[in-house]
């Protein structure tokens, strides 16, 4: 074989690259678990860093570098400090702080290790379990990563690709951190929210709204979708990320949200979803493996079955894998 004149070394080489991008979140994780982000809102050598963060000092400097070839520390004459994208994400008074975020992937982390047996058994429990410090706060990592993930980018995408201008009342089922409400609550000015989730989610969602002074227009509904309804009266329904394909009792759900919508009410679903040959994208993929997803087609389908008109895919955003469909109650 000649080695030297190959096609699609660009492919191959992208490919390898992909292979090892479970380094760059370590990095953040690293420097978000040892307490290093906090120590940078003021100028600091690597020394002075590691010494307050009890680390050692050459490794401290390389992890630094590695944060400012991400991009969220900089250097300058020797001292390292957050960048604005560095302070927006990674301090916790920061409304767009992604600490949730980091706690979850640490506790997601542990199903990828064990992909491999999970795969072999289809049993999750193979494999291995995560540290006890992150398992312990699974729900709430995972809720104010939810806020994490609706701050930067997938929330402002969602409400630009609706018109809600004549709506007046949203009901958010599952509604979790109440991020996508706030978001559409300040993009549309005659909206009000409610969120509706369990207790344990709504004491987070209770703090992002009052965080964001949100507390006149969107209000808490305790429900648990297995065995209450809705409530009626809405113009407006968001499912956000609680219709994961086959396991998700997606039906039961639309079912619940038809009953719940006034004649000419809009049903907004906002998922991962599957191209309809189901071969990706890989943000789809992958989020397929871990949890499920449907393909764009299957969940259209059985939106229209729960008897819901006009059902389209109204936007997706590859870069997640998720997309958008809105359906109206006849
Ligand atoms: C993946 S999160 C989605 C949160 C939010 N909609 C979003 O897109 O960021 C799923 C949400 O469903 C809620 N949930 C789980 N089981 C529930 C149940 N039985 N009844 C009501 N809500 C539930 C969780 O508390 C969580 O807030």
């Amino acid at each position: 074989m000649d080695l030297l004149n190959i096609e699609g070394i660009g492919e191959a080489l992208d490919l390898l690259e992909l292979c090892w991008q479970f380094r760059p979140v370590r990095v953040l994780m690293a420097g978000h678990q040892l307490g290093i982000f906090e120590m940078l809102r003021t100028p600091q050598t690597a020394a002075q860093v590691a010494k307050q963060c009890g680390t050692d000092p050459s490794m401290t400097e390389r992890l630094l570098i590695a944060c400012c070839a991400l991009g969220v520390v900089q250097r300058d004459k020797g001292k390292f400090v957050l960048t604005k994208l560095g302070r927006d994400l990674l301090l916790p008074e920061s409304p767009r702080y992604i600490g949730g975020i980091l706690g979850h992937y640490e506790n997601l982390w542990w199903f990828w290790t064990g992909l491999t047996e999970v795969v072999r058994t289809g049993k999750r429990e193979s494999a291995p379990p995560a540290p006890k410090e992150f398992a312990d706060k699974w729900h709430e990592f995972w809720i104010w990563a939810m806020h994490g993930i609706a701050a930067n980018g997938v929330g402002q995408w969602l409400a630009s690709n609706l018109d809600l201008s004549d709506r007046k009342l949203l009901l958010d089922v599952g509604g979790g951190p109440g991020t996508y409400s706030i978001i559409l609550c300040q993009r549309f000015p005659n909206l009000r929210a409610v969120v509706w989730d369990l207790p344990r989610t709504l004491a987070i969602a209770e703090e992002v709204i009052k965080r964001f002074g949100m507390q006149g227009r969107i209000t808490l509904q305790v429900g648990d979708w297995n065995k209450d309804e809705f409530g009626t009266g809405y113009d407006c329904l968001l499912m956000s990320n609680i219709l994961h394909g086959h396991g998700s009792q997606a039906a039961m759900k639309l079912a619940k949200a038809f009953r719940a919508l006034e004649p000419g009410g809009l049903l907004i679903v906002h998922d991962f979803l599957l191209n309809d040959e189901k071969t990706g994208p890989l943000p789809a993929a992958l989020f397929n493996l871990m949890v499920g997803a449907y393909s764009v087609q299957e969940l259209m389908a059985i939106i229209e079955e729960t008897g819901f008109k006009d059902v389209r895919l109204v936007a997706y955003l590859p870069k997640r894998g998720s997309g958008l469909i809105t359906a109206t109650k006849p």
